[in-house]
């Protein structure tokens, strides 16, 4: 059964779209996005909304297989191709002929496999283990993958030109925290869902407060750490205690992505790499090692405002200070306030010249 494609956010609406005009066309796509944003759930209705439903949807993890038996598993062998090759076995290109076929995790396929696939894309053929000939294949390749392909490319290990040739469409799912409006609908669909499939336990939707909560968590394992939450509720009963359960800091955070970056490459407060960063900052002025509960009752805009104010206010009058050799009148013009203010600031934020 394939699982209809939730959420309501642009991105979403955008990919649906994208999944119904590409059906048609089994152009290659290769599917981009961290682990758990529902990269096997877009490849799963790409197959659903094609003509080639009725056949075959052959997937295969190319992280979790050996070299040799990934190649094994996807041309196939023919007998005696190898010590323990008792009898002939197809591959997965023969298996999913006129179907689909998804190279889920292609980022880990081996450099070696990588030519032969390229083959395979351009010239529709491919060879099992052993045989002296080329069998015709009618595959749609659909590979998915959390790397970024390109860095790849930068490391040499990945095929450049397997890049092009797979990355003919490409399918970016941004991450759950990128879409915040879709929670929502996940935390319906799935309550929903595990009310009908553990019917000895219930849970209810949490109430609008509890879900703008969740809404803005940041989701560091996206859609299935979601899922995960919702079962602990089933046992649990409290939503509060869910929420305060979900790692809030030292989360593991993966390198940011390439949209995450500036022109001149330097990282923005945006994404991954900024999340660390924003924790970095906000923890200067209160202290986020406390429970959540503790850490919201603290957390206040306007205290923070004024104590990241007063900090830069000192640090640039103390930059001025010392520009001008600890001349206040001179300072004073320069920070364009008068003599008694600067003098009421330096006392107040105890701004003194370091003692030589
Ligand atoms: N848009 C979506 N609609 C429905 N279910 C989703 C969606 N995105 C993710 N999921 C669910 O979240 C879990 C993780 O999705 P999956 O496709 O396996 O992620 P990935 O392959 O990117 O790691 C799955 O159980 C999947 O059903
Ligand atoms: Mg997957």
């Amino acid at each position: 059964m394939t699982i209809p494609l939730i959420g309501a956010s642009k991105a979403i609406l955008k990919i649906a779209e994208l999944i119904n005009n590409v059906a048609d066309t089994c152009l290659d796509v290769l599917i981009t996005g961290e682990t758990g944003v529902g990269k096997d759930v877009v490849a799963q209705n790409l197959y659903a909304a094609s003509a080639r439903a009725k056949k075959k949807f052959v997937k295969i993890n190319c992280a979790a297989l050996p070299e040799t038996l990934l190649e094994s598993e996807l041309f196939g062998y023919e007998k005696g191709a190898f010590t323990g090759a008792e009898k002939k076995r197809p591959g997965k290109f023969k298996t999913a002929n006129h179907g689909v076929l998804f190279l889920d995790e292609i980022g880990d396929m081996p450099m070696a496999l990588q030519s032969k696939m390229l083959h395979v894309l351009q010239s529709g053929e491919f060879s099992p283990l052993g045989a002296n000939k080329e069998f015709k294949t009618d595959v749609w390749v659909i590979a998915a993958t959390n790397q970024n392909l390109e860095e790849n490319i930068a490391k040499k290990t990945f095929r450049e030109d397997l890049f092009y040739r797979l990355n003919i469409i490409n399918i970016k799912i941004p991450p759950l925290r990128d879409r915040k409006e879709d929670v929502p609908f996940f935390f319906q669909y799935y309550c929903e869902r595990y009310n009908s499939e553990y019917p000895q336990c219930r849970v209810d939707m949490p109430d609008s407060e509890m879900l703008a909560k969740f809404s803005n968590y940041p989701w560091p394992g996206n859609v299935r750490q979601l899922q995960n939450c919702i079962k602990k509720q089933l046992i649990s009963n409290s939503w509060n205690k869910v929420f305060e359960d979900l790692p809030l800091e030292h989360l593991e955070i993966p390198r940011a992505t390439r949209e995450d970056r500036g022109l001149n490459g330097a990282p923005l407060f945006a994404g991954h790499e900024s999340a660390k960063n924003r924790t970095r900052i906000i923890s200067q002025f209160i202290d986020i090692s406390t429970s959540s509960d503790k850490l919201f009752e603290d957390i206040s805009l306007k205290k923070i405002k004024k104590l990241a104010s007063d900090r830069v206010e000192k640090e640039v009058i103390t930059f001025v200070l010392e520009k001008v050799g600890w001349n206040k009148s001179q300072a004073a013009k320069i920070l364009k306030v008068s003599y008694k203010t600067l003098l009421y600031k330096m006392i107040e934020f105890e701004v003194q010249p370091f003692m030589k």
